[in-house]
């Protein structure tokens, strides 16, 4: 039997003129050139940039894998990956001052098109290489810069939908001034990709010194997928899934703790005097966690353990329809750089064939048939 086709939705880059503007930065987000040509640093998140940090060690090294496609091709060669839905890093254009937002929406929106159509017009194979999601200019002055960038995205051949993080236009993803957005993003049936930057507060997890003391532990373990869940949640107690049925999100990280947390969200709706359902005044959501689960929501397999795969598939009502495999590439590298498989991607591999492995054509959606057929990827 040939083996199944492997699509990996969860791949970020940073092109050329993205690394260029990060370069001329001195602030979150910004690229550091060290004195001695030592790798360059990339210090994305706040909690990179402590002043007790010296410079050249603050944040992570950033190297060609986040900025040369043919490196991300040799990757996916090496990890038997058939096809990749790129999408910019975080913190995609969230930080740009409004009158730059919409130029530089263009300029990686069609920079990442033209890379995909390069690409995939070297390969011979029916199956093409290269998708991509693209990003909104989220900072623009008014949404209708947004949603005629949404439109025009829709006219690009090899963008599948965007990329967003939780601020939206500042205010999170419940903010009603975000209608326009959801409103084109279901008109065009494009999927946005909702994924975590900014964490949660360093209090959280006890203040900076514990946050340096355990460097990107934390912040990328919990804050992540705490962010993305609180996201997510916001938008369904705003109702944004009651007014946009269609809408279709896929969550980074297996959903953060969504699916671990969907009954316990459920069950405080129910019992929430504030919603107008239990006599409050309050509107609160009127689908059920549940049902946005299994209609909505797709979910990515970059969870690393059966545990949380089998937990965003009981979210799905038990169907592995809606779980895609991805890798995160190009963060979490190999730390031993002899090392030539990256453990981050076998970790998931392994838990999709120990998750389910006995029913070979779920093994085959979540590696691959499910983005194919949910991205239209033929
Ligand atoms: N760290 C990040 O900043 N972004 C990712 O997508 C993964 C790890
Ligand atoms: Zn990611």
């Amino acid at each position: 039997m040939s083996r199944p086709l492997v699509v990996d939705i969860h791949t970020h880059v940073y092109p050329p003129a993205y690394m260029a503007m990060l370069r001329a930065r001195k602030e979150v987000p910004y690229v550091h050139d060290p004195a001695n040509s030592a790798t360059p640093r990339l210090i994305i998140l706040s909690s990179d940039d402590d002043p007790s940090i010296p410079i050249d060690e603050r944040g992570r090294p950033v190297d060609s894998s986040y900025y040369d496609i043919n490196v991300k091709l040799s990757f996916m060669k090496q990890h038997g990956i058939d096809c990749s839905v790129i999408s910019l890093a975080n913190p995609w254009l969230d930080f740009l001052a409004p009158d730059e937002a919409q130029e530089w929406a263009k300029r990686i929106n069609d920079d990442l098109e033209s890379t995909c159509l390069q690409v995939n017009s070297d390969t011979s194979s029916s199956q093409k290489k290269l998708f991509a999601f693209g990003t909104l200019p989220l900072s623009a002055p008014n949404p209708e810069v947004i949603t005629n960038e949404i439109k025009r995205l829709k006219t690009l051949s090899q963008i599948r939908g965007v990329i967003m993080g939780t601020s939206g236009l500042g205010n999170g993803l419940d903010d009603p001034l975000l209608d326009p957005v959801w409103a084109a993003l279901e008109e065009t049936q494009q999927m946005m990709f909702l994924h975590p930057h900014y964490g949660l507060p360093d209090e959280a997890f006890g203040g900076t010194e514990t946050t340096n003391r355990y460097g990107h532990v934390l912040p990328l373990a919990l804050g992540f997928p705490l962010e993305t869940t609180i996201a997510v949640t916001r938008m369904l107690l705003s109702g944004v899934f009651d007014r946009f049925p269609k809408l279709n999100i896929l969550l980074a990280h297996s959903g953060g703790t969504l699916p671990f947390l969907a009954g316990r969200i459920e069950s405080c709706i129910m019992h929430e005097r504030h919603f107008i359902a239990n006599g409050g005044s309050t509107p609160g959501p009127v689908r059920s966690v549940w049902d946005v689960l299994q209609t909505n929501v797709y979910l990515d397999a970059v969870v690393y353990g059966t545990a949380g795969l089998k937990a965003a598939v009981a979210a799905a009502g038990g169907s592995t329809d809606r779980l895609m495999f991805g890798t995160d590439h190009p963060f979490f590298p190999p730390l031993n750089e002899e090392d030539e498989k990256w453990a981050s991607v076998t970790t998931n591999y392994k838990a999709i064939q120990d998750s389910f492995g006995d029913d070979k054509g779920s093994v085959a959606a979540v590696l691959g048939g499910n983005a194919a057929r949910v991205l239209n990827l033929n």
